[in-house]
């Protein structure tokens, strides 16, 4: 399970975010990224968040270390900005918090990232799918000089498709991925041995343990996925089927 905190203060909305994460404080002192149940997509944005990102940590990629922040209703109540206290108004409950990471600046090129830092990030996005890495939004910041990977709430796309369709992991698998606009991928060559080394350290019991961590009550069932344990079956039977069969996914864009 991931840290369950409480929101105490709603501090500040991040503007440049295009789903208006916010910044606040919870009952453990802490500040926190939020990311709002009640924004957008909804909460499938919220699972891609915690599937990449914590797929992320074990591959040793930094990320912010990810909290479910439960928000009280009286949070909303007493927000001044109207839109903002929509949101709020539409998010009280769990959503997803990332620890604030101060002092940190997105990612320019001025400390550009290493080979051996670019490699894992770029084949962790062909992995998930996440296109949202680019020099137009590159979703990285730089802390400590090392540069820390946000923002997944595109990847693991397929989800959006389940209430029309039914799961198909092996269609998943065979999705190609074009790295040739990633932010960072200038600095990879082949991704092979990347591969061979990253897909060992995802085995099933590796996978099915950072599936678990999706809160139970933000797995939406479906006609084709009538529980919330199926649905983080599906989640698992794609990862695992994207990981055995790279073919399609790990020579996009190649230089
Ligand atoms: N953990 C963090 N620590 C410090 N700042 C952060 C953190 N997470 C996000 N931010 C800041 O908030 C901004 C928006 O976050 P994020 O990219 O996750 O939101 P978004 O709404 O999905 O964004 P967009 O759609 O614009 O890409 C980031 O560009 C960054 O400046
Ligand atoms: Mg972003």
């Amino acid at each position: 399970m991931l840290e369950t905190v409480t929101a105490t203060r709603f501090a500040v909305p991040l503007r440049e975010g295009g789903s208006l994460p916010g910044l606040v404080e919870a009952d453990d002192l802490g500040m926190y990224v939020v990311k709002f149940r009640g924004a957008g997509q909804g909460v499938k944005v919220l699972i891609a968040e915690v599937l990449v990102g914590e797929l992320a940590r074990v591959l040793g990629v930094p990320v912010p270390r990810l909290v479910v922040v439960d928000l009280p209703r009286d949070i909303a109540r007493y927000e001044a900005d109207e839109e903002v206290q929509d949101l709020l108004t539409a998010s009280v409950g769990t959503n997803l918090g990332l620890d604030y990471l101060p002092g940190s600046f997105g990612y320019d090129g001025s400390r550009p990232a290493t080979a051996e830092q670019a490699a894992p990030i770029v084949w962790l996005d062909a992995f998930t799918a996440n296109i949202d890495r680019t020099w137009a939004n590159p979703n990285l910041l730089v802390w400590g000089g090392r540069p820390w990977v946000i923002d997944h709430g595109a990847a693991v796309y397929f989800h959006h498709g389940w209430g029309r369709r039914a799961p198909d992991a092996q269609r998943f698998a065979d999705q190609p991925f074009d790295r040739s606009d990633h932010v960072l991928g200038d600095l990879v060559d082949d991704l092979g041995g990347t591969h061979e080394r990253l897909a060992a350290l995802l085995d099933d019991a590796t996978l099915e343990q950072v599936v678990s961590l999706v809160p139970d009550e933000w797995l939406e069932t479906s006609e084709h996925l009538p529980s919330p344990a199926a649905t983080r079956a599906a989640y698992l039977e794609h990862l695992i089927a994207r990981r055995d069969r790279p073919a399609a996914w790990l020579t996009g864009g190649d230089r």
